[in-house]
Order: structure tokens, then sequence, then C-alpha cells
């Protein structure tokens, strides 16, 4: 079967499935096509994002932090509870409804949006009269015609040199969210987002728990002052974090894995652990799609090169995602998407990437956004900053979670602000205000301006940013 569409997308995770809804929107006919085969064989729109990512990963750590209070916490607000145990097969279950609902929202959007979906593999035939032609492998093989292709394939996770992902031992983030029991002793390589996210749901859920990270610095892409603070929780939880570490051997045996490392002062040491998950970071996904048949090359790490507008050097062909530079997030890939719609329907849109907001959903949350105190030193830039505790912040008193702080950093002149840190509760919620406010290139006194509600977590950031001018109110 033959068709010419308007668009073709390849790979429906965020920044795919968002650029098909969007160019459908704008009145082109699209046909968005994906891999992605669910439990039963059947089709699981949604990518890395809905399927073994951001999603499973939010529902677990939701579940487990719940399981905590109610060992923990909701004692101190006067809850007794007697025989708390933890069902982890229902907690599985429980994530595992939670992606399909999303597969399922997906799927209705492209009807809703009349985006012709196709489960399969996509691959380039080659460059044909009126725009390129792409085949795909799957349930019904078929063949279509785009006049513009946006590649959305995503990443997948990188292993350790000669040991592989079994799935059972040696974990990627696939298994990292499909355990059927809490290991006893559980490693992870890499004290990275996904390290720490899901080192966090299992030793909530009782394992123990030792992260052996090669860097000497904690999360050196975070604001230095929020990374110690960080790792200071990390370690009052149990977490064992072990920096500058260089990993000897790893071997996968019959009832778990052996692992020798250096530390840092270069002693040697031994590590038996039931499941190791490995982390250490993830490889866009170029494989298999043919990209010579249309006069591509993926880059020497596997990145689909492209301009800062997801331009490939073949006109008519965008990507947009993981399978790009830029910062591997599902909110990054999902502007991208809308973007490249935007442009090829004749719009000019623009992408921000310094607005970007990071966030890691360990407890306390980790979220930012702009740049780094270390980073504006280094470049030499005159600044103000301004920080104010949760401690100080009635409602994370009444929440019962007073740890972290907010900090805002604004240029000593005109005051724009030019980052914001946040670690503590609802951290993650907090930075969007911050984002929409170096959008807008706001200065830190107009937060500081802005009545925000009482009691709320909102007023630590409004704090924050009048400690960059010496006049907290309430600290
Ligand atoms: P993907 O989501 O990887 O989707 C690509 C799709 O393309 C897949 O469905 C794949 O099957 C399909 N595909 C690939 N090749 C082909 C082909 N040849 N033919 C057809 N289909 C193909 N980011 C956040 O912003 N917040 C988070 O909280 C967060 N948590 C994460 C937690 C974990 C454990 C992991 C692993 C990642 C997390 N991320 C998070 C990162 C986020 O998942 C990715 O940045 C995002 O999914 C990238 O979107 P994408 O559309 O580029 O690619
Ligand atoms: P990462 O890049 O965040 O962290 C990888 C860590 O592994 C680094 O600290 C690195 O120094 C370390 N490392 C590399 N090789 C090593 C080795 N041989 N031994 C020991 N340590 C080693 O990558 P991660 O955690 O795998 O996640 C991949 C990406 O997925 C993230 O960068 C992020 O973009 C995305 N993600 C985002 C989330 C979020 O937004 N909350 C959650 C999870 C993932």
């Amino acid at each position: 079967m033959t068709q010419a569409v308007d668009l073709i997308v390849i790979g429906a995770g965020p920044g795919g499935y968002i650029a098909a809804i969007r160019a459908a929107q704008l009145g082109m006919s699209v046909v968005c096509i994906d891999a992605w085969a669910g439990p039963k064989g059947g089709p699981a729109p949604g990518g890395t994002c809905t399927n073994v990512g951001c999603i499973p990963s939010k529902a677990l750590l939701q579940s487990s932090e719940h399981y905590e209070h109610a060992g923990h916490a909701f004692a101190d607000h006067g809850i007794q509870l007697k025989g708390l145990g933890l069902d982890l097969a229902r907690m599985i279950a429980r994530k595992d409804q939670v992606v399909r609902q999303n597969n399922e929202g997906i799927l209705y959007l492209f009807k809703k949006n009349k985006v012709q979906f196709v489960h399969g593999r996509a691959s380039f035939v080659g460059k044909v009269e009126g725009g390129f032609q792409v085949q795909v492998d799957g349930p019904t093989p078929q063949t279509h015609t785009g006049k513009q292709v946006v590649i959305a394939t995503g990443s997948s996770p990188r292993a350790l040199p000669g040991v592989a992902f079994d799935e059972e031992r040696v974990l990627s983030n696939t298994g990292a969210l499909a355990l059927t029991e809490v290991p006893k002793r559980l490693g992870v390589v890499g004290a990275g987002v996904i390290g720490l996210e899901m080192g966090s749901v299992w030793r909530r859920l009782g394992a123990e728990v030792t992260v052996l990270e090669a860097l000497p610095d904690f999360l050196g892409a975070a604001d230095a002052q929020l990374a110690k603070e960080a790792l200071k929780q990390f370690k009052k939880q149990g977490l064992d974090i072990q920096l500058g570490v260089k990993l000897t051997e790893v071997k996968a045996q019959a009832q778990g894995v052996k692992l020798q490392y250096a530390d840092a002062q270069g002693a040697a040491h031994e590590l038996e652990v039931d499941r190791l998950i490995v982390s250490i970071g993830r490889v866009p996904h170029s494989d298999g799609l043919n990209l010579e048949a249309v006069g591509l090359q993926p880059d020497a790490r596997g990145f689909v090169p492209v301009d800062d507008e997801c331009r490939t050097s073949i006109a008519g062909i965008w990507a947009v995602g993981d399978v790009v530079r830029g910062p591997m997030l599902a909110h990054k890939a999902e502007e991208e998407g809308v973007a490249v719609a935007e442009r090829i329907s004749g719009q000019k849109p623009h992408v921000d990437f310094n607005t970007v907001p990071w966030v890691i959903y360990t407890s306390p949350e980790i979220a930012w956004v702009g740049q780094t105190e270390q980073a504006l030193k280094a470049a030499g830039r005159a600044y103000k900053a301004g920080s104010f505790p949760f401690l100080a912040n009635g409602r994370a008193r009444a929440l019962g979670d007073t740890t972290g702080f907010v900090k805002v950093l604004s240029d000593a002149e005109t005051d724009t602000i030019l980052g914001v840190h946040i670690i503590g509760p609802m951290a993650s919620e907090l930075i969007a205000e911050a984002a929409v406010a170096m959008e807008f290139k706001a200065a830190a006194e107009d937060i500081a301006r802005i009545c925000h509600a009482h009691p709320t977590l909102s007023e630590a950031l409004k704090e924050a940013a009048l400690a960059t001018d010496g006049r907290s109110l309430n600290f």
C-alpha cells in the first residue's frame, strides 16, 4: 500500500506523537509509525517515556514514597498504622495500569486528531518523486511516502562494555521498573538521574542500595550547593553513594552479580549484589533506519545531526528528541516536536534551551532552570544570589517536610533572573514559576513583588527572590 502524506513521523515517544498531533492540528495529513510492543504484542505508543521511563518511574516513586510515609512519617502526624505490609505485585500492576492508560490515551489522541497510526518498525527506502519512501515491518507490512519526515526514534540504555542487560540480574531501566521481589542487596552503577530515582524506589521498599559513580563530583550538572545538600540527604536516608569509583570487573553469576572496583583512593573492593542496575547514560536510537538510503549519516555517537531548528542535512527530513543533541528529556523532545510541525507549516517558533527545566524526582525533589552558580562564576558574570530554606516556610512545616531550600541567581546590574535552583518538597512543581519568569526575562524583583498565596511552598521562591536584595521577610 502506498500513500502520499504531508508528514511521516517515525517514533511515537513524546517527540514523535506530539509532532504528529501538532502537524495534524495544522491541517497536514500525518502517518506516525511506532514499533513499541506492549505486553501482549500490541501497539504501545508513548516511547521510552510512557513505557519504561518518566511515567512508570514516577508511579513507583509515588507508591514507594507512600509506603515510606506510612512506615515513618505518618506517626508524626498522629496517624497510627498497624500491620503495614508491602504488596509488590499490586504496586507493579498499578504501575502497569498507569502505563496502559497513557498508551490508550495516545491512541485516542491520534484518532481525535486524525493521525494515522501504524504499528511496526520503519526504515527509509529512499527518495522518490514528491518525498521520501518509508517501509514498515510489522503486523501489516506497508510502505508510505511522505513529503516530509520527522525522525523521533529516541534512545536506548547504554550497557557496560562486555556486560549485556539480561533484565534478570543486570538491569536497565526496563528491568529496574519490573522487579518481582525487593532485592536484599541492590547495586547501581551510575549516580545520574535514573540511578538516583530507581535507587530511591528500591531503598524505600527495603533494599540495601550501593551506588557506584565514576566521577569524583556528585550530580555535576546541578548547582554545587544543591548537589551537596542532595548528597547529604541521600546518605542520611541510607543510600551508600561512592564517588570516583573505577569498575574493574562486573560478572553476572547464577544468583546475582559480583563487582570489583577501585575506590577514589585506589583501594580495591569487591561487592556482591542480588541485582545490578546499570544507569550510565543512554545512546541515541538511529540504527536500522537505513539513513544512508536518503543520504543521511549519524555522527560518531549515533546522533542524527541537526541544526538549531532540528533540520537534518537533507531538506524535508527533520529529527527531534533523544536522537538529536541536547538534554534527553521528554519535555525537550515535545517542544522540538511542536516547533518542527509549526516550521513545516510556515510558522516561526522558537525553543529556548536555556529555560528547559530539569527535575530529579527523588525525595527531596531537585529541580532547576537556567545557569548554576559555578557556571556564572566560571563565566565571570557578576550576579546576586538569594536563598530561602523550607525550614522557614509555614506550609513546609505543616506538611512535615522542611528539607532543602530555594536559590535565585540574578544579574548584579539588571536583576534579570539567570537561574533558579530548588531542593525540597514539590520542587518539580515550583520550578514552573521560575521557568515562566525566565521565559519572560523577569527580574528577581518581579517575583519578589508578585503576591503569592499563603501558606504555600511557592512563598519560598518569592522569599529567595527577596533575598537577592537582602530583604527576606521571614528568614
Ligand atoms: P522515545 O520516548 O525513546 O520514543 C521513541 C520511539 O520510537 C519508541 O517508541 C521506539 O520504539 C520508536 N522507534 C525507534 N526506532 C523506530 C523505528 N525504526 N521504527 C518505528 N519506531 C521506532 N524525561 C523527563 O523529561 N522526565 C522524566 O521524569 C524522565 N524520566 C525517565 C525515566 C527513565 C527510567 C528513563 C529511561 C528516561 C526518563 N526520561 C525522563 C527521559 C525521557 O523518557 C526521554 O527523554 C524521552 O522519552 C525522549 O522522547 P523521544 O520521543 O525522543 O524518544
Ligand atoms: P545520566 O547521564 O543522568 O547519569 C549517568 C551517570 O553514570 C553519570 O553520573 C556518569 O558519570 C556515570 N557513569 C558513566 N559511566 C560509568 C561507569 N563506567 N561507572 C560508574 N559510573 C559511570 O544517565 P542515566 O541516569 O542513565 O539517565 C539517562 C538520561 O535519561 C538522563 O540523562 C536524563 O536525560 C534522562 N532521565 C531523566 C529523568 C528526569 O528527567 N527526571 C529521569 C531518568 C532519566
